[in-house]
């Protein structure tokens, strides 16, 4: 079955030049993009769609981050999209938990400077696709 999910490509990709990097691993992986904008977050935004990190210690600072320059917005879709693109991303930490060959074990460095965004659910990524592309 088919599913979509929400991807960002974060103001350090952006900056670094990798989005055409993610964005190819995400094709060469057989995900098909159904929305991809580059722009820049508003705090509202970036309030939205970390909502459920409201509170923890890094929240300013992460939103800071977010909202401090432009990022790549893509909504992708494949059967099973979402757990497909989070296995292409490595997990949160890049040292601890992300692995050589996914995004951020290849390219990060620092947990909040992590690359990439995806969503960890179907509900999540139903949420987040209407926060970014609410006309989709
Ligand atoms: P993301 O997958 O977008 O979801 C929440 C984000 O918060 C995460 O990626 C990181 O960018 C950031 N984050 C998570 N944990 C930490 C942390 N301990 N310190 C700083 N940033 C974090």
């Amino acid at each position: 079955m088919s599913e979509r999910t929400l991807v960002l490509v974060k103001p350090d990709g952006v900056e670094r030049g990798l989005v055409g990097e993610v964005i190819s691993r995400i094709e060469r992986k057989g995900l098909k993009l159904a929305a991809l904008e580059l722009r820049s977050a508003d705090r509202a935004t970036a309030e939205q769609h970390y909502a459920e990190h409201e509170g923890k210690g890094f929240y300013e600072g992460l939103l800071d981050f977010i909202t401090g320059g432009p990022l790549v917005a893509l909504v992708i879709e494949g059967p099973r999209a979402i757990a497909a693109f989070r296995q292409l991303a490595g997990g949160t930490d890049p040292v601890e938990k992300a692995t050589p060959g996914t995004i951020r074990g290849d390219f990060g460095l620092e947990v909040q400077f992590n690359l990439v965004h995806g969503s960890d659910s179907v509900e999540s990524a139903e949420r987040e696709i209407k926060i970014w592309f609410p006309t989709l």
